[in-house]
């Protein structure tokens, strides 16, 4: 039988513990899971996309059926060459709900072979977010609880070195 191979597609700027418990469900539910730093040149992350793609690497090191890639172009296109056949996204709350039914159907419009599945998040994730993390490391706050402890050290790194940048 084929393996079922499904995609985590997301910006991940930078990856947080929401996005970490749904790709590890993810996991348990596909035979693989590529997790896909889409990469949006309209957007101003905090973190270029190798950078992104290597902190998700760490986060994801003890899950054997978890690769990590990046992508420039669209979605449906990488499902297609991937040979993958599920989507799979979190859902926090009725806000998420718009954005990501628009981008689900786009996406069965343009490769109809694939089906996107919604995990809801889990309740003590539901408020998480990159923005958050951004927002309350940006202003010195405690974020080791919203980040996997491989990663968390970078980004408070990070932040520092522009709140030093917008200082000079
Ligand atoms: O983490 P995000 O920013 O909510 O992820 C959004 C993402 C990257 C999954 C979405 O913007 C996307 O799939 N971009 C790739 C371009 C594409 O395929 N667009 C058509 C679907 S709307």
């Amino acid at each position: 039988m084929k393996p079922m191979i499904a995609v985590c597609p997301g910006s991940f700027d930078p990856i947080t513990c929401g996005h970490l418990d749904i790709i590890r469900r993810a996991a348990k539910m596909f035979q693989q899971v590529i997790v896909v730093v889409m990469v949006n040149s309209t957007k101003h992350p905090l973190f270029s996309g190798d950078e992104r793609v290597e902190m998700i690497r760490r986060s994801v090191a003890d899950l054997p059926n978890v690769r990590v890639d990046r992508y420039d172009g669209l979605l449906a296109d990488y499902m297609r060459r991937e040979g993958a056949t599920a989507i799979v996204k979190g859902l926090r709350a009725v806000s998420d709900f718009e954005y990501e039914f628009q981008m689900a159907l786009t996406n069965k419009k343009l490769c109809p072979e694939a089906e996107t599945v919604f995990l809801t998040a889990d309740a003590q994730n539901m408020y998480l977010s990159s923005s958050v993390v951004k927002s309350v490391g940006s202003a010195g706050g405690d974020i080791r609880d919203f980040v996997p402890s491989a990663v968390w050290q970078d980004i408070i790194q990070r932040l520092n070195r522009k709140e030093d940048e917008h200082e000079h």
